[in-house]
């Protein structure tokens, strides 16, 4: 977590120095690093794309989501739904499969070790035409203003 979150809290504390002075230094100092560290927190917007995706039944899925600028969502909960329905819900890393609609049971996972990057794309194994539609990413606990993200899938027949 701190290792990736480092490089955009360096570019918050930089300007900081330039508030220090006389004898406020250390008091300023405290509070401006933890201040910054929990502006940096929050200001991750979630990313989907403007463009579909396009499978053939029976293909595998990634529907792209991510945190821009990277943020480690491991321990954050992802959920992803579509017209309403969840399709998965992730709560500190654990799929809560009783929220999930049925026609998607089994068929979706995120990838694990990307989260830490804050790539929360979705994994749909086996697309059926009753796939198509509407895909939203949310991530709750974000501070931003942009906590979703959205994204369509289309499917065609079999070619
Ligand atoms: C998804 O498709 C709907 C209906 O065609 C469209 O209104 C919407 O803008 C699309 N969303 C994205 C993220 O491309
Ligand atoms: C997220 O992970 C998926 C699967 O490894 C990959 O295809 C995709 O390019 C990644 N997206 C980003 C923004 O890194
Ligand atoms: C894919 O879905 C179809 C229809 O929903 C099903 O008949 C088939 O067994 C599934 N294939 C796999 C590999 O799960």
């Amino acid at each position: 977590m701190w290792k990736t979150s480092l490089h955009t809290s360096l570019l918050c504390i930089l300007p900081c120095p330039c508030l220090y002075w006389g004898r406020r230094r250390v008091n300023m100092n405290f509070l401006l690093l933890f201040t910054c560290l929990c502006v940096t927190h929050g200001q991750s917007d979630v990313i989907g794309s403007d463009k579909p995706v396009t499978v053939t039944v029976g293909d595998n899925a990634i529907l792209p989501c991510y945190l821009e600028p990277p943020f480690d969502v491991r321990t954050l909960t992802v959920e992803w739904t579509r017209d309403g329905r969840f399709v998965l819900v992730s709560r500190h890393g654990e799929d809560y499969l009783d929220l999930q609609d049925e026609n998607f049971r089994g068929r979706t996972s995120l990838f694990h070790e990307e989260r830490i990057r804050g790539n929360i794309s979705l994994k749909l194994t086996n697309v059926t035409e009753l796939d198509a539609g509407s895909y939203t990413c949310f991530v709750p606990r974000l501070q931003s203003q942009v906590r979703r993200g959205f994204i369509n899938l289309t499917v065609g027949e079999y070619s």
